[in-house]
């Protein structure tokens, strides 16, 4: 798979000023939704929706074992991991984010440019 470096913010301070510590936002790139979530200074960046069947992953919780809990029927995927805790379903998909001195980036799938 062909993947790219995409720029989320210029600085991890600025990434900090942007995401509120354990509340889980949306993140656009192009056409394309994602979910973020600031949890014990690290960023976590995953796919929009609940894995199960969908539900808007912003409306979910971060806990404080670094899982997401997803409200609709309360699977919970690791972050570490990204199984459900049952695994009832197919794990969270998870994008590797890096911070350097570019900024903090994310490894996707080749696609268009960043909108924030
Ligand atoms: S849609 Fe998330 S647990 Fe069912």
């Amino acid at each position: 798979m062909v993947t790219e470096k995409v720029k989320l913010f210029e600085s991890e301070r600025s990434m900090k000023d942007a995401l509120p510590a354990n509340e889980i936002k949306t993140i656009r790139i192009g056409k394309d939704r994602f979910s973020a979530v600031l949890l014990k200074g690290q960023l976590h960046f995953m796919e929009y929706g609940c894995p199960h069947m969908g539900y808007p992953l912003f409306q979910a919780v971060a806990t404080p074992f670094e899982e997401i809990s997803c409200p609709w029927h309360n699977y919970r995927f690791s972050l570490e991991t990204g199984l459900e805790s049952n695994q009832r379903c197919r794990p969270l998909k998870r994008y590797e984010v890096i911070i350097d001195k570019e900024g903090v980036s994310v490894i996707l799938p080749k696609q268009s440019q960043t909108q924030l």
